[in-house]
């Protein structure tokens, strides 16, 4: 594949590879194309042009660390070096497990599975065969990968926008292919409004296995949600046994070790963590009480999990690796030092030129909101969002070598000089083009 653009690149792959892509996120929305890679290291990735770009992306969130981190790199080539099977565990399966029993407040036990759409669609089965009740209820807007149980109101622009927020919104699909039965066993509602749960769980308990939500969204920028919201969501759903499932595949290590969870001090049923959790390499899982999760290996009509890759110790020697670099007491405080003044000054920056942007973020995990400068807490404000100013602010981003695609993070790999360097660029991006 020697061609001199991301265009030429995506013309010829496109020949053999539906899309030019193997996941249809790659294609960015912004400039529609495609990034093809020759390597990343670090805070930087490298296109297969050679241009070198300071990376606000970072793998969908999931390289936290940096790109190339020496020691996972280091304890991948030690796995390869011993004979690598993905298809049993060994004793860095049950090492890792029994550390995020230790770091995540809900994880008594754990199961590993690949990928994140994998665990959330385990977490719902699992609530279902636990309670033995079939419906699941999610929040309109949320994300939670893609099997068919999860595709539909899953990102803002699929919300029920007409739901004066005293019913269950009605179904936005996302993809064609969704039967009809699939989305019969969800109801959704509004985020952030404890009424509408009360209010449906009240009359339809008895139906409802679990509640699946996103504690913090970073799927749509960054919204956050309140310990109050958490804890009453939590408590009604208790009184009426209802399980409670936070899906931290992206939330999951971006504000500390203990998740989302830890941060507000609410402790789910189950939950769902990836991504950052091996740095890349692939890997997910799902955990939880031990009462819930032992339904996996009951003897009699256990809810299956199984899969030929499932928990591959690549990822899991990965996993290990990552989380001896994020218990070190000045990980956390560190990364936020250069990633608070990042957000901060690219806040004034837009805020001097009187550029309607708002800078949202939480831990490690940011957005801008081109054309809102107030806080951003529903989506029903996304209708004030000036999408063509985006869509100059990050194209010219992107040929300036600043690579943003659609989860916008900062890493423990970028340093002060990095993000100081992209405030320059980018102060100079909106004297010319906002
Ligand atoms: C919140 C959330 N849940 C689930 C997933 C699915 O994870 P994966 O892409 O590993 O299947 C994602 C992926 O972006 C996610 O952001």
């Amino acid at each position: 594949m020697n061609k001199s653009t991301l265009s030429d690149l995506q013309q010829y792959a496109s020949q053999y590879l539906v899309g030019g892509i193997s996941s249809s996120f790659r294609a960015n929305p912004y400039t529609t194309l495609p990034m093809y890679l020759d390597h990343a290291d670090g805070a930087y990735i490298y296109d297969a042009t050679g241009k070198k770009y300071i990376d606000y992306f970072m793998g969908h969130g999931a390289a936290l660390l940096g790109h190339n981190r020496p020691e996972i790199k280091h304890s991948i080539i030690q796995m390869l070096e011993k004979g690598f099977t993905a298809e049993f565990d060994n004793s860095m399966t049950v090492e890792l497990a029994r550390r995020l029993t230790e770091i995540i407040p809900s994880a008594e036990q754990v199961r590993f599975t690949n990928s994140g759409s994998e665990a959330t669609s385990l977490a719902m089965r699992l609530a279902r065969g636990y309670t033995k009740k079939e419906k699941i209820v999610r929040i309109d807007g949320h994300f939670h990968g893609v099997h068919d149980y999860v595709l539909f109101n899953n990102l803002a622009a699929l919300v029920d926008k007409q739901n004066p927020g005293d019913r269950e919104s009605h179904i936005n699909l996302f993809s064609d292919g969704i039967p009809q039965a699939v989305t019969d066993t969800q109801i959704i509602i509004p985020w952030n409004d404890i009424e509408i749960f009360d209010k449906i769980t009240k009359k339809r308990a008895h139906e409802i296995a679990a509640i699946m939500l996103n504690p913090i969204d970073y799927n749509n920028g960054c919204i956050t949600t309140t310990k109050e919201y958490l804890s009453a969501l939590f408590d009604i759903a208790h009184q009426r046994d209802i399980l409670v499932i936070f899906d931290e595949i992206l939330s999951g290590f971006r504000t500390g070790l203990s998740c989302a969870q830890g941060y507000y001090g609410v402790t789910p049923d189950l939950c769902t963590i990836g991504k950052a959790l091996s740095n890349g390499v692939p890997l997910a899982a799902i955990a939880g009480k031990k009462e819930i999760m032992s339904k996996i290996w009951q003897s009699d009509f256990p809810v299956i999990h199984g899969g030929t890759f499932s928990g591959n110790l690549l990822g899991v020697s990965a996993a290990l690796a990552a989380l001896d670099i994020m218990s070190q007491p000045d990980f956390y405080p560190n990364m936020f030092n250069v990633a608070n003044h990042f957000f901060d000054q690219l806040q004034s920056l837009f805020d001097t030129q009187n550029i309607p942007a708002k800078v949202q973020y939480l831990g490690s995990n940011f957005f801008i909101y081109f054309g809102i400068r107030e806080p951003v807490t529903h989506y029903s404000q996304f209708e004030k969002l000036d999408m063509a100013m985006a869509k100059r602010f990050i194209n010219a981003s992107i040929d300036e070598g600043i690579y943003f695609h659609t989860d916008f993070t900062v890493s423990a790999a970028h340093t002060k000089s990095d993000v100081d360097r992209s405030l320059d660029i980018i102060e100079h991006i909106t004297r010319r083009i906002l």
